[in-house]
């Protein structure tokens, strides 16, 4: 591996308000209290930007999931618990005050969150934490808003006889949830706001990198008022703890982002009670950019921002740049140079662009890429090594000259590494865009709005963004086609998930 030794980690401080939420003992929640992992093991929380341990998490395993299951169950069981006898109202104003309370606690979430994870601090406060507050506030409207239908029936073998038909729909039961690391606190969101918009109860495991402000999350839900055993919030590694969730034979439905590997996994471990599955997995998006694109310039910097931001740990990076002809040299250039320009640096340093890669793991997988990439021919632009011999930096990387049969082009990396390449018509690039076993997101750059259109409707994406990338809302749903996914985050479509629906039937 490459390494620049010249790249040097400024000193920063953390604020007394965080690092007295550090030094605090870490606990599971389960049913509402703060309880050791049964077998009194931990792990250690590394802090990426310098590999040092700056806290522990207990080590849950199939004896706390258990706890956290029966909690969940108890809870959803009983028809005369507050949380069943609830009112909708009452439950969205829960909801909206756990998003009050993020942003009452805005910089302490942003800070711990870009310790964690290693992201900018103040790319956590601008994106992040407002995220994960308006997701909550975004589902507490949902709470009094979950309707069924009356259909009007006919019943052919029942002439002349009357019916009342409706639907209503029902929470699904116990969910298991197991989040990953790149967005903790905002794919803890994501999760949470359904089910609880819904009104299911919730076994949470936030992902073993990076499960602090998922506890700290877990205090907020107390404090707005969160019944005990509606959340339980279980850390531990996902081979045991996270198996055992999946597993489950009194979980009704596991909802899983991460990898498509672990993903597939998932789906075996659910087929023993056959429990609903949803997955929101990995990606290879496929960001296409035309010659009458309308700005270049603007052009440039989005698609340098669609692979660069969270430092590509993002499942719907734009990974293959495919730029027409004409065009393909001036856009190299520009996304090179916006790569150069990024600065790199702990998250917590004000001026930091963009931080470390969020684990020891992370940076081997990621270099590993960048040198199989060198290895198969392809040309490396910018970048392709690591900074440094501390923390898990890397330099933004800029790869061409690659064929479609190199890892660095059908893998994904989750990284910040780009492939361009160029093409010639419309025709070639959607097929060369839908040649993927991902199809999680796609981005278009061109002013000629019938062309966007058209390839919009023939890329096999859950989203395509046209002129833009990476906006998110808690309005819009978000998910994959093929193997990036079943089902959809966020928007009313999620809701849909997380409800059985029941059809009543009565004879008039
Ligand atoms: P992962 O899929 O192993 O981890 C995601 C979550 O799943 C974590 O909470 C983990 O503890 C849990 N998990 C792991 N193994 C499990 C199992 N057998 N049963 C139940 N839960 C399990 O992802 P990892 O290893 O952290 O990253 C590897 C690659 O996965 C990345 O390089 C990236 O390509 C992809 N990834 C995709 C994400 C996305 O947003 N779609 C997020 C994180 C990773
Ligand atoms: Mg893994």
């Amino acid at each position: 591996m490459t390494i620049d030794t010249t790249f040097q980690i400024p000193e920063v401080e953390i604020s007394p308000k965080a690092q007295a939420f550090l030094d605090k003992s870490k606990k599971c929640l389960i049913d509402g209290k703060w309880v050791d992992s049964a077998s009194g093991k931990g792990f250690s929380v590394f802090n990426p930007a310098n590999g040092s341990i700056i806290d522990m998490a207990p080590a849950g395993d199939k004896e706390d999931i258990d706890a956290a299951v029966n909690a969940a169950r108890k809870v959803f069981d009983d028809p005369s618990h507050s949380w069943n006898t609830m009112t909708p109202s009452e439950r969205g104003k829960l909801i909206w005050k756990i998003g009050d309370l993020i942003l009452d606690n805005a910089d302490e979430l942003a800070e711990i969150e870009s310790i964690d994870n290693g992201k900018p601090m103040a790319v956590a406060k601008v994106a992040d934490v407002p995220l994960s507050a308006d997701l909550f506030h975004y589902m507490a409207g949902w709470a009094t808003k979950i309707e069924g239908n009356t259909i009007p029936i006919s019943v052919p073998y029942a002439p002349g006889a009357k019916f009342h038909a409706f639907t209503t729909r029902e929470p699904v039961g116990v969910i298991g949830q197991i989040i990953p690391w790149n967005f903790p606190l905002l794919m803890a969101a994501w999760k949470l706001g359904p089910a609880l918009a819904t009104g299911n109860c919730v076994v949470l495991k936030p992902a073993e990198q990076t499960p602090i402000t998922a506890l700290r999350l877990g205090e907020i839900l107390q404090e707005a008022g969160v019944p005990d055993g509606v959340v339980n919030i279980v850390t531990g590694m996902g081979e045991t703890a996270g198996a055992a969730l999946a597993a489950h034979d009194e979980v009704d439905k596991v909802a899983f982002t991460g990898s498509t590997e672990v993903g597939k996994m998932i789906v075996q471990a659910a087929a023993g009670n056959l429990k609903k599955v949803t997955l929101e997995l990995g990606g290879k998006s496929p960001n296409i950019i035309f010659k009458d694109t309308a700005n270049l310039e603007q052009t440039i910097a989005g698609a340098a921002s669609a692979i660069f931001f969270n430092h590509g740990q993002c499942c719907c990076a734009g990974s293959r740049l495919y730029v027409e002809k004409d065009i393909y040299g001036e856009v190299v250039d520009g996304i090179a140079d916006a790569a150069k320009q990024i600065k790199l640096g702990p998250g917590l340093a004000n001026d930091t662009e963009m931080g470390p890669l969020v684990s020891d793991e992370q940076l081997c997988r990621v270099t590993d890429y960048m040198n199989a990439g060198q290895e198969a021919g392809a040309t490396c632009v910018t970048g392709g090594s690591r900074l440094g011999e501390q923390g898990y930096f890397v330099s933004p990387t800029l790869f061409k000259d690659a064929s479609e049969d190199m890892s660095i082009v059908r893998e994904e990396i989750f990284g910040p590494v780009v492939v361009a390449s160029p093409f010639e018509d419309v025709e070639e690039i959607i097929e060369r865009s839908n040649d993927s076993t991902y199809g999680l997101a796609a981005g278009i750059w061109t002013k000629d709005i019938a062309k966007a259109h058209r390839t919009a409707a023939r890329l096999r994406a859950g989203t395509v963004w046209i002129n833009c990338y990476n906006i998110f809302d808690s309005a819009l749903p978000f998910g994959g086609y093929k193997q990036s996914g079943w089902g959809r985050e966020m928007g009313h479509e999620v809701l849909d998930l997380y409800t059985e629906t029941k059809a009543v039937c009565i004879g008039l």
